[in-house]
């Protein structure tokens, strides 16, 4: 278990190090924090009233070896890349573009492979629910696919308009689909499998 004081620690380090960046979902300030162990940490800061002040509620959440845990660390990772390649659009800095939009599509390609091969049908099979929320998300991902490839056509066509135009459409998609996930799918199938840690271990082996 990790001791309080080295997660404190480790987000005062990163903070001073600019190593992370707040993201601001929900009313909640987030930072992901990567421990010294490896486990991703979330950290929260939420700004709530009691009675005529405002008190700011500090928690952690220490997510360990988890599908959350993992599954949400995979969504920051491809937010990084899809940002950078942004910047990079808007600069018309197309190398920097290409490179970045090239980890982007292979990373979050990866990704939901391992979600439709693996952690869908695991979670179909515990819970019988075949055509309820895993349904909603396999349509998202092909509305996804379809927005990369024709992103992929306006950057090596170097339209930034276009590109920019799409990844706002993208950007918005993402996010929605994310959030399902992290806040329902994600905690459901850690609940619901009878193996959480085998069909963990299945998708990091994907
Ligand atoms: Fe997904
Ligand atoms: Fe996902």
């Amino acid at each position: 278990m990790l001791d309080i004081n080295d997660i404190a620690k480790s987000r005062d380090e990163a903070l001073l190090q600019n190593k992370v960046q707040p993201v601001f979902m929900l009313g909640i300030d987030i930072y992901q924090l990567q421990a010294s162990s490896g486990s991703v940490i979330w950290w929260y800061t939420q700004v709530a009233w009691a009675h005529d002040h405002i008190i700011t509620v500090c928690y952690f959440e220490a997510l360990m070896d988890t599908i959350p845990s993992f599954m949400t660390a995979q969504h920051r990772h491809c937010d990084d890349s899809f940002i950078a390649t942004e910047s990079a659009v808007s600069a018309s800095n197309w190398i920097q573009a290409d490179s970045q939009w090239s980890i982007f599509t292979t990373d979050l390609d990866s990704h939901l492979q391992q979600e439709e091969t693996i952690l869908f049908p695991a979670f179909e099979q515990a819970t019988g629910m075949t055509m309820g929320p895993t349904q909603v998300m396999r349509t998202e991902h092909a509305q996804m696919r379809q927005l990369i490839a024709e992103m992929t056509q306006a950057l090596s066509a170097q339209n930034k308009d276009q590109f920019l135009g799409l990844s706002e459409t993208l950007m918005i998609l993402m996010q929605q689909h994310n959030m399902k996930e992290e806040q329902m799918l994600y905690p459901m199938t850690q609940t619901h499998l009878p193996d959480a840690a085998a069909v963990l271990e299945q998708v990091k082996a994907y």
